[in-house]
């Protein structure tokens, strides 16, 4: 029988060192692009796909995540005081968007750590990963399109994309044969986690999305500490190739990683422009800049 996929894992115990001084105090999964916290549209992007339950691993200082998603009681009053009824519905939406269940990651001990304490809530069934910082725009979601290629393929996906120059050094990298169907799907031969740009195996980066076997938890169980002395996620995929076969999977759409100071600006603006409430005053205003 074919299995699908239920459950989205979302990692969130990290500490977000290059967003600092913002994220001193502040989760990065809640820095707001626009005017919503990042993990909101990983957890958008996970329910558009399906997902029935969302599992956020989080860690020490990460309490606004929780009470982000969770009723919040004085405000609702406020609102309805007040009589501000969109604001009540949108502050409700966000309470009632998902079944979430949290686990903590005790230490900071890299991505496939982070996975792994999730073991015992995702059980024996395929599931997905979507790392909060990895914004992508799209029309059809990315875990959607991912959805669909695993619902033929029943193997592990990562979403991957190219990137040129040295900064493919920030990636887990695949080294990959293409697939004779399918022009966005590759065969991944082996994989690794941030080589130095003359030791990168080709250009596709794996970005924030992947669908997993259950047997990763297996696998990352065995899997020695690697780049950064973390137990790397890359690694265990690695590992699981050596049982199941593992694909990439280009997608469509615009990936931004809000996570990076730039990349978030870059977000902003973008998705600013493309608000029906904010675009056209915004898109005015950036026309007086002289650049
Ligand atoms: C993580 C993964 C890496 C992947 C990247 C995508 O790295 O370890 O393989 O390419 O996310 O954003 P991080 O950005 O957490 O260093």
């Amino acid at each position: 029988m074919k299995k699908k996929v239920r459950k989205a894992l979302f990692p969130a115990a990290g500490l977000g060192t290059r967003f600092l001084p913002a994220t001193k105090a502040l989760p990065k999964e809640m820095l707001a692009l626009v005017d919503k916290p990042l993990i909101q549209y990983g957890v958008e992007e996970a329910i558009a796909a399906g997902c029935e339950q969302i599992i956020i691993v989080t860690g020490r200082n990460k309490a606004e995540i929780e009470d982000h998603f969770d009723i919040s009681f004085e405000l609702e009053q406020l609102l309805e005081r007040r009589g501000k009824t969109d604001l009540l519905a949108m502050t409700r939406q966000v309470s009632h968007m998902a079944r979430i269940a949290y686990v903590r990651q005790k230490e900071a001990m890299g991505l496939g750590h982070a996975v792994l304490m999730a073991r015992d809530l995702v059980g024996d069934e395929p599931f997905a990963v979507i790392l909060p910082d990895d914004i992508i725009a799209a029309e059809v979601p990315c875990l959607q399109q991912m959805i669909e290629v695993f619902e033929k393929t029943q193997s592990s996906i990562l979403a991957t994309q190219v990137v040129e120059g040295p900064s493919i050094s920030s990636y887990g990298v695949l080294d990959c044969t293409a697939d004779a169907e399918d022009p966005r799907l590759v065969a991944v031969r082996t994989l690794v986690e941030k080589p130095a740009p003359e030791e990168a195996p080709s250009r596709n980066a794996i970005i924030g999305r992947y669908i997993l076997t259950p047997r990763i938890f297996d696998v990352l169980e065995n899997t020695a500490l690697g780049a950064g002395g973390e137990l790397q996620l890359t690694d265990g995929i690695k590992g699981l190739l050596e049982f199941e076969e593992v694909y990439g999977y280009t997608f469509e759409g615009t990936r931004y990683d809000a996570g990076d100071k730039l990349g978030m600006l870059k977000a902003t603006v973008e998705f600013s422009l493309r608000r029906d409430d904010l675009g056209p005053e915004f898109r005015e205003y950036l026309k007086t800049l002289s650049l």
